[in-house]
């Protein structure tokens, strides 16, 4: 699969957000190396600190199908911002913890911003199982 074609897979996904309060819809999708495709959308809730990202929710997905860490190679996230999108601080810790360090993170908007990045360039000396 083409980052074109994953980033495609994250505005589909951004269709699916739940998002009754802010009504900011985001989309991610993360890919596998065996080609599976895992969505997520932000899904909100009246008691707000419950909202759960995108980000979150995909890879939550991802790892209820049976999916570890290194089985992902990219992640694609999406919203309706000016420029590419930017992940929360509490994404970019669990990202820290479930995504590969120098997998790509492709972050776009719905027109044609993009930036291609990774969590350590996102969330750099991060706290990890090595600080406990
Ligand atoms: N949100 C995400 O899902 N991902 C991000 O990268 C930024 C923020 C959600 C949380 C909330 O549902 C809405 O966007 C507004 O903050």
């Amino acid at each position: 699969m083409t980052r074109e074609e994953l980033i495609k897979k994250a505005r589909e996904a951004r269709a699916l957000a739940y998002v009754p309060y802010s009504k900011f819809k985001v989309g991610a999708a993360l890919l596998t190396k065996s080609g599976k495709v895992y969505l997520g959308a932000n899904v909100e809730n009246a008691s707000y600190p419950l909202c759960n990202c995108a980000e979150r929710n995909a890879l939550y997905h991802a790892m209820m199908n049976g999916e570890k860490k290194e089985d992902f190679v990219a992640m694609a996230v999406t919203g309706k911002t000016a420029g590419p999108i930017s992940p929360c601080g509490a994404c970019r810790q669990v990202i820290s913890e479930l995504f590969p360090k120098d997998a790509p993170i492709y972050l776009t908007n719905l027109e044609d911003a993009l930036l291609e990045t990774t969590i350590v360039e996102l969330l750099p000396f991060a706290f990890d199982d090595s600080d406990l």
